[in-house]
């Protein structure tokens, strides 16, 4: 029977979320910053990074396809719905849920990068390091995580468990 081990509890999450927040806004001064949220997967770690970051900051979304369902990505990344602003000459910094092989996140740097921002980072709230097939440099780590199945706080397997307030660990 499959079981939801706890890996990461709420308050931990809020804690890193503040720290992240206070370091984001240190190293960019009075800039006004653009959060992009990679959907669906990071949208609760959204919500809870644009709140501990003062100042100026903006929120642009852009759906993403590259699981099916299952635990292994497809390794293909689909645009589902693309940015509603302008990002040239914007301070932006892309917020994923999880890095696991880097395939999204290097599709989606390069994608961005060509729309001119004046920089270009990213934040995600987990790296799984032990599966990258592809380098990629995430600025902002909120955890760093074995490889496992992880659910929860916006995290899913067929569309469930994003509404679980922890990170757990799914064990089928
Ligand atoms: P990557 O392209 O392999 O780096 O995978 C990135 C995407 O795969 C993430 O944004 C997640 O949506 C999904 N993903 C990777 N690992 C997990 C996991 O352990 N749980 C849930 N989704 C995952």
């Amino acid at each position: 029977m499959a079981s939801l081990k706890p890996l990461i509890e709420e308050a931990r999450i809020a804690a890193r979320v503040r720290e992240l927040g206070a370091q984001i806004r240190a190293e960019h001064g009075d800039e006004a910053i653009t959060l992009i949220a990679v959907l669906k997967g990071s949208f609760l770690f959204l919500a809870d990074l644009a709140r501990a970051i003062p100042g100026d900051v903006r929120v642009e979304f852009l759906g993403v396809s590259s699981y099916h369902g299952g635990t292994e990505s497809s390794g293909v990344v689909r645009i589902t719905h693309d940015l509603r602003g302008q990002i040239d000459g914007r301070h932006v910094i892309v917020v994923e849920d999880i890095v696991d092989t880097g395939r999204t996140i290097d599709y989606l740097v390069k994608m961005l990068g060509v729309r001119s921002p004046a920089s270009l980072k990213v934040a995600s709230l987990l790296d799984k390091p032990s599966r990258r097939e592809i380098p990629v440099t995430v600025d902002y780590v909120g955890f760093t995580i074995p490889d496992a199945f992880v659910v929860g706080y916006g995290l899913d397997l067929g569309e469930l468990y994003r509404n679980l307030p922890y990170v757990a660990v799914y064990e089928p």
